[in-house]
């Protein structure tokens, strides 16, 4: 899709669709085709609802007045209310619609509450997610015909439009790659994607393999690893700035399951199908690495991602099994489908070791957090809330929900082990708390933040605004956080 800011009237826009935002109350000041516009109004066929289960909208052909054959009404809902991250989904939304019309090329026009850059980006960001499909795999994609040739924005800078276009299409990296089929998504195409994504984007990108895992000791990950024929592969990706050395060092790192059948503690079949998205917190730390790469924040960066497929093999791991991690610390596995926490240890003491002052993971991690949150928040679990501070500040200015679950010593009694120094599960009372649990042991008190990201990474029906699939969380929130970053 072409991306361009114009500086033009609305009225000289030579394309499909030009798209407007209607409020609720009435027509906006000024508006284009005011006369039609104010009888959609009066009529109630219009009302400006805000975006929910469908885009409120109505389409004016051939508009008196305009170049455009279209302008596109679409439902703002309550002006004081609509912020970036609105306009981002409202976008979205106007362009999946338009798309299914046969539009080929669309304006947004922004109104007189325009917040300048910040909208601008929103918007083309907004564009670009709306037109991504989960249909790679279709032989006939059913949008071939149907897909958005240029979108443009009536104002604002081209900064601001190239920030967009950079975070909506790490986003759609992302999607893309946790929407992958587990057959031909396994950890070595996940670490050939990360080296080719790297190469593109100038990234250093190193990949260990099981050898190297075996020499360094890491027994947790290698343990559900064992399972699979597919082998293991820890992906390292490294950004560092051009100026000078940074004395804070941002470590982001991934859950990378390219599939999850729960091991020996095997999964009921219904719904298995969606454990390829186990990888979806991986898939964010690659997805965040490429907009980091075009963004150059000032801090350097270093993206983890063991990545391993877990598999009741003949040569999988037993419950009652006992691993050493990296850290040299053991661990009992009482149950193999707790897999997530395991893997992220071994890396999460590999990124301490690399120098990492502050850890941020992203992770599929339990069903548990999905009856917490449903599927609207992600949650999020910290030893230090000054850093926890920072990330939500970064989730909520990029739209993405994120909400703080509570962390009391009290819950580390549940993973007292008799025979390891931890057990890897923790039953069934505050499970994702269990699992962030488990994990602080092994920050060696670094700032962490581990985002359960199980309920929010997969949308299970398309809504008007995105298609089917995988989200992309965490993109955004990693790449602002990077880029405001200061200790
Ligand atoms: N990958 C799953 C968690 C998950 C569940 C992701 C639903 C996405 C949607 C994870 O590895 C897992 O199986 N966790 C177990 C932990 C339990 C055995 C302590 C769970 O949540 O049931
Ligand atoms: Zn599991
Ligand atoms: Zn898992």
């Amino acid at each position: 899709m072409e991306i361009k800011v114009e500086s033009r009237p609305v009225q000289e826009a030579d394309v499909d669709a030009v798209v407007m935002v209607g409020f609720e109350g009435g027509p906006p000041e000024g508006s284009p085709a005011a006369g039609l516009v104010q009888e959609l109004y009066s009529s109630s066929e219009f009302t400006g609802k805000a975006l929910d289960r469908t885009l409120d909208m109505a389409i004016i052909h051939h508009p008196p007045g305009l170049k455009a054959k279209r302008l596109m009404l679409a439902g703002g809902g309550k002006r004081e209310k609509f912020d970036a991250a609105e306009l981002r989904k409202l976008v979205s939304a106007a362009v999946r619609a338009l798309k299914k019309r046969g539009v080929h090329s669309i304006a947004f026009a922004p109104g007189d509450g325009f917040r300048g850059d910040e909208d601008t980006a929103a918007a083309v960001e907004g564009a670009i997610l709306g037109d991504f499909e989960s249909d790679r795999y279709k032989t006939e994609p059913k949008n071939t015909d149907k897909h958005v040739d240029s979108f443009a924005v009536l104002g604002g800078s081209e900064e601001a439009a190239q920030r967009g276009r950079i975070m909506a299409e790490a986003q759609n990296f992302t999607r893309g790659l946790a929407n992958d089929p587990p057959n031909l998504l396994t950890p070595t195409k996940l670490a050939e994607r990360a080296r080719e994504m790297a190469a593109e984007f100038g990234l250093d990108c190193e990949v260990l393999d099981q050898d190297r895992m075996r020499q360094l000791g890491m027994g947790a990950l290698l343990g559900v690893a064992q399972g699979s024929a597919e082998p293991p592969a820890l992906i390292l990706l490294r950004y560092r700035p051009a100026a000078g050395a940074s004395k804070d060092h941002l470590g982001l790192v991934g859950k990378g399951v390219t599939f999850d059948t729960g091991g020996i503690s095997i999964k009921p079949a219904t719904d298995m199908d969606q454990m390829r998205y186990d990888m979806a917190g991986g898939g964010a730390v690659l997805g965040a690495m490429r907009a980091i790469a075009q963004l150059k924040p000032g801090v350097a960066v270093t993206g983890i991602i063991p990545a391993v497929e877990n598999m009741p093999g003949s040569r999988a791991q037993r419950p009652g099994d006992i691993v050493t991690s990296l850290s040299g610390k053991t661990v009992e596995v009482l149950n193999t489908d707790a897999e997530g926490r395991l893997i992220l240890i071994d890396a999460l003491t590999y990124a301490h070791r690399l120098g990492c002052t502050h850890l941020v993971d992203a992770a599929t991690l339990t069903g548990a957090v999905v009856v917490a949150l449903g599927h609207l928040y992600a949650g999020a679990f910290s030893n230090n809330q000054a850093f926890l501070d920072k990330v939500l500040a970064a989730a909520k200015s990029q739209g993405e929900k994120i909400w703080q679950m509570p962390m009391d010593a009290e819950y580390r009694k549940a993973l007292e082990s008799e025979f390891a120094d931890l057990q890897n599960i923790g039953g069934r009372p505050g499970g994702a708390i269990t699992a962030a649990t488990f994990i602080q042991d092994f920050v060696n008190g670094l700032p962490w933040v581990h985002l359960d990201i199980a309920g929010t990474a997969w949308l299970e029906d398309s809504k008007p605004y995105m298609v089917k699939g995988a989200t992309g969380i965490g993109v955004r929130t990693f790449v602002e956080l990077a880029m405001k970053f200061s200790s």
